[in-house]
């Protein structure tokens, strides 16, 4: 039998090219070796506000979005999140499992909580707990994500463990899969800090939606070290991420990259990393394009059928095994 994989992204902002290197690339990558179970995190989404109608539609977008980067339905479970109710009952029981003490030591909740504990909703702060249902309901072995996520990851192993430790053996424990490159694709603007959807300058994202003079632009703009070759430098993180992105981009190598761009400076770089990225971008928003709203249905309810089905036996069993 194939080993699962799991994995989900947020349908809010707009998706960029940290989340297609670090994450949606190797969903792909992964979805002949594995049984994988792609979902769109709608209630994920809803720990901050949204518009209700905004939010209905991004979730839609995010499915054409999973379908033009390569995830294929015929082989792979692509499903919206609140289609399965389990997913938040699984998420109950989980939470009275988990520690006060391992919530708060979560990163991502101290920085879009912005601090301040006594203001921020609480599913923000139970948000990992949500996310470990996710990847247990499935007996998932591998969840493929980017590096902020790795945090997360440790939380559901150890909430895993704990209940097989307590009620008998139940969950896979799963395990995390980040890449080496591009695990964490960084802000053209700040290369200390990471590309986000919520960064409040657009000039610091490529998102994947962004059209050829706007992505051009960006990559003009973007900051650079000192020292002028073109090559892999840990002391400088500027070239390092605008060359990462480009050896993704292209499938070269890293030592290709450099001989690549032995003796050329920074403008020829960036020239020829924007030609990357256009080329890259052109066909993918053009199948991005192909999928209307009544072929996404035809592709999501079978998706949240065949993952209730999982679903359902997995907390079955929980619910069994904990006298429910
Ligand atoms: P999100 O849309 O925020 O739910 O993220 C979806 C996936 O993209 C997760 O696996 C993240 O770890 C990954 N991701 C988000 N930002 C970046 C980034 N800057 N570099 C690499 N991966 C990222
Ligand atoms: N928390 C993830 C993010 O913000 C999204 C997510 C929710 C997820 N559930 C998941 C990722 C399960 C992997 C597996 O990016």
């Amino acid at each position: 039998m194939k080993k699962r994989i799991f994995s989900g992204a947020q349908p809010t902002g707009q998706l960029h090219i940290g989340n297609y290197l670090g994450a949606l690339k190797n969903w792909v990558a992964l979805q002949d070796e594995y049984e994988a179970f792609y979902c769109i995190v709608n209630l994920h989404a809803i720990t901050l506000p949204q518009d209700p109608k905004t939010l209905r539609q991004k979730t839609l977008d995010l499915a054409r979005i999973y379908l033009a980067a390569g995830v294929d339905p015929q082989r792979s479970t692509i499903f919206i999140q609140s289609d399965v109710p389990e997913h938040t009952e699984l998420a109950w029981v989980l939470s009275c499992i988990a520690r006060m003490g391992e919530l708060e030591r979560m990163t991502q909740f101290k920085d879009k909580g912005k601090g301040n504990a006594e203001r921020a909703g609480v599913g923000l702060f139970t948000y990992p707990i949500l996310m470990a249902s996710d990847i247990l309901l499935y007996q998932t072995d591998l969840v493929p994500v980017g590096q902020d996520q790795k945090q997360h990851l440790e939380l559901s192993r150890d909430l895993a463990e704990r209940f097989n430790r307590g009620y008998g053996d139940t969950f896979t424990v799963p395990e995390p899969y980040i890449p080496k490159a591009g695990a964490s694709i960084k802000s053209l603007q700040d290369p200390e800090k990471k590309m986000s959807k919520s960064d409040d300058n657009a000039n610091g994202s490529i998102f994947l939606l962004d059209d050829p003079d706007t992505v051009t632009k960006k990559i003009k703009r973007a900051v650079t070290d000192s020292g002028t070759t073109i090559e892999f430098d840990e002391s400088r993180p500027a070239i390092n991420n605008l060359l990462t992105i480009f050896q993704l981009l292209t499938g070269k190598s890293a030592d290709e990259c450099t001989e690549h761009f032995r003796g050329k400076g920074y403008g020829d770089f960036k020239s020829e990393l924007a030609e990357a990225t256009v080329e890259f971008l052109r066909p993918f928003q053009d199948r991005v394009r192909e999928f209307d709203d009544e072929a996404l249905i035809g592709i999501l309810h079978p998706g949240a059928e065949k993952a209730r089905t999982i679903a359902s036996d997995t907390l079955g069993s929980v619910y069994k095994s904990m006298g429910l």
